[in-house]
């Protein structure tokens, strides 16, 4: 792979998994009985709040018993020490990577520790439970529920994403399933678009033939040894 200068890192609940969060698919991967697509719809909010609320109140409670993993501290270190462009897309809601240090980061999915009006739009910082019918600081509207993009819903930044995929000269995938659109088509818009494409997962993905190069093991292994090979290589000042 020629040596890039302008990156955009993917990454998916693979990379949280050695941190004792649970993936969505594979073995293990119902959450509390609950199927992801059953509980993360707009019909599902509407039907019955008070379920979904209870669902992601127990997911933001339990980040409290979890810590980045050598995954994030690897990402981390790259993101403060690469001189060239960088944007790491996580699909991930919970907020391992900022705990790590990352900075240039989006969530595209939402953020658990953050709750959405939505009556008027606006997000803001919340942790601990978030009941149903919660009234807007902004606009007074009982209508606050968990920063989430749900199935069928936009996600966060793609406009921001689209533009750096559109630039990037290496993609780099980590930890996802490649089930999930738009985010399993980045590495075909990044490809569209000259870049190199790697992906690091535990194991072959639903994406894995779009890759250049897919590297299998886990997310705590694989990210520093990369990150160190690439740090080894950027861009002079
Ligand atoms: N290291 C690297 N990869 C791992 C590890 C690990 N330790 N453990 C699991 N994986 C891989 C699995 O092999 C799988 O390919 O991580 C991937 C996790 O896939 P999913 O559970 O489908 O998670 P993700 O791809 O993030 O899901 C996408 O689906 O439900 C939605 O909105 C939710 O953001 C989520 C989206």
């Amino acid at each position: 792979m020629p040596h890039p200068q302008t990156i955009v890192i993917l990454t998916g609940a693979g990379i949280s998994a050695e941190s004792g969060i649970a993936t969505f698919r594979g073995p293990g991967g119902l959450w509390e009985g609950h199927r992801v697509e059953d509980v993360c719809t707009p019909a599902a909010l509407a039907a019955d709040p008070v379920l979904v609320h209870r669902f992601y109140d127990a997911r933001r409670a339990a980040l409290g018993g979890v810590v980045p993993n050598a995954a994030h501290a690897a990402l981390a270190r790259l993101d403060a020490g690469w001189r060239g462009e960088l944007l790491i897309v996580t699909q991930n809601v919970d907020d391992l990577h900022e705990r790590a240090g990352t900075r240039r980061l989006l969530h595209m999915h939402g953020e658990l520790r953050s709750a959405l009006c939505a009556a008027c739009g606006s997000r803001g910082p919340h942790d601990g439970p978030l009941p149903p019918g919660s009234v807007c600081g902004g606009c007074g509207a009982g209508a606050v529920r968990p920063d989430i993009v749900f199935f069928g819903e936009m996600p966060y930044a793609m406009e921001r994403i689209e533009a750096a995929l559109a630039t990037a000269d290496l993609f780099v995938s980590i930890g996802t399933s490649g089930a999930v659109y738009p985010a399993a088509g980045f590495v075909q818009t990044a490809r569209a678009h000259g870049a190199a494409t790697l992906e690091l997962n535990l194991a072959r993905s639903a994406g894995s033939g779009w890759f250049d190069e897919s590297r299998l093991g886990a997310a705590g292994a694989l990210v520093p040894d990369w990150v160190d090979s690439l740090l080894a290589v950027q861009p002079l000042p």
